[in-house]
């Protein structure tokens, strides 16, 4: 039975993945705090804060495969000195957020990354994570780029904010689409391509992203879920911004939306990574799954993405 170390598994992504290796039939023992969540059933969970000196103590074993899931480097590094010789495979998840540039559609792998100055930062801690990766584990190593992860329960808000707003009603404030992209890729999609690359023994570098659809597209998509026939009132970039809403993410903002110039951003190259045998469910499952999640979850819930309604109302009352 292949026996799996998951450096993490209490988070959304983790969990997913975990559960996924079981599915395979393997072995998985989760190395987490239990802060972030519980370790799904079937698992192993070993306690510790890796910040101890003594955290892999009980760890210390031949593994098939370890996935990390962390980006600090003061997680990262240990891992690797303790770790790197017990493991037949190794893989990281790290992100498209390691590139330079957003304004090259279509780059792939071999793009230019951020620099390392500042670890503080999430980019270059993940390059950095990159870096060290490959130097202790050199042709053992997968490292997992993902795009946009999206999908029932995810903790960061940006994707659900879409399909709860289609859910309610009144007029939908939607920003400018053309020339607009939206690439995302299912958590489900995601956890089952690394369970499956890491039972395969794949190794090198994948942007695993999803295909990148016209935002106008997304947005049909989201009108036909929903079945329904709200009024959309785009509203340009300047005056979204003197209005006070933010871009991508977080609160203020409209989810998704991205500046002009770094349009590229969700329009990375996946072709490595369908090469590599990752799969896409269609974009329509994805959204009638988030769907199904934020009606459960309530379509007036407080988010951490998004416009509350009376932020959209007061967007749309605005002179413009
Ligand atoms: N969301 C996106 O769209 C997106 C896009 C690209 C890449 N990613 C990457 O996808 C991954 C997401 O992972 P995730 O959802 O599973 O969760 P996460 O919130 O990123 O947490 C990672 C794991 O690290 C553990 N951890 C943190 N500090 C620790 C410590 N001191 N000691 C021991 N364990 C510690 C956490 O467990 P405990 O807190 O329980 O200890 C958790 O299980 C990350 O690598 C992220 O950078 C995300």
């Amino acid at each position: 039975m292949t026996r799996i170390l998951v450096l993490g598994g209490t988070g959304w992504l983790g969990a997913e993945i975990v559960r996924a290796a079981l599915a395979e039939g393997a072995d998985v023992t989760c190395l987490a705090r239990g802060e972030s969540g519980t370790v799904p059933d079937g698992a192993r969970h070993v306690r510790a804060d890796r910040r101890e000196l003594s955290a892999y103590d009980t760890v210390l074993d031949n593994w098939d495969e370890v996935i990390e899931l962390a980006s600090d480097p003061a997680l990262v590094r240990p891992a690797l000195d303790a770790l790197a010789p017990l493991a037949r495979h190794w893989t990281l998840v790290s992100s498209v957020s390691v590139y330079a540039r957003n304004d090259e559609p279509g780059a792939d792998e071999s793009a230019a990354l951020v620099s390392c100055d500042d670890l503080g930062e999430y980019p270059a801690a993940k390059v950095a994570a990159e870096q060290a990766s490959a130097l202790a584990l050199s042709d053992r190593l997968l490292v997992a780029r993902p795009g946009l992860i999206v999908g029932p329960g995810d903790p960061s808000d940006r994707f659900g904010y879409w399909p709860a707003r289609f859910g309610r009603s009144g007029p939908v404030l939607v920003p400018e689409t053309d020339g607009r992209y939206v690439q995302v890729i299912d958590v489900a999609d995601l956890a089952a391509w690394i369970a499956a690359a890491a039972a395969a023994g794949t190794t090198g570098f994948f942007n695993a992203v999803g295909e990148a659809y016209p935002f106008r597209d997304v947005i049909d998509h989201l009108k036909t879920a929903s079945a329904s026939d709200l009024e959309l009132v785009a509203v340009n970039d300047e005056a979204l911004r003197a209005a006070g809403v933010n871009y991508w993410a977080g609160p203020r903002s409209l989810p998704l939306w991205l500046p002009r110039e770094d349009t590229a951003f969700a329009r990375r190259d996946g072709s490595a990574f369908r090469a590599a045998g990752g799969t896409l469910r269609p974009l329509a499952d994805t959204i009638a799954r988030v769907r199904e999640d934020e009606f459960s979850r309530g379509l007036f819930r407080q988010r951490r993405s998004g416009l509350t309604p009376d932020e959209e109302a007061a967007v749309l009352g605005a002179p413009r």
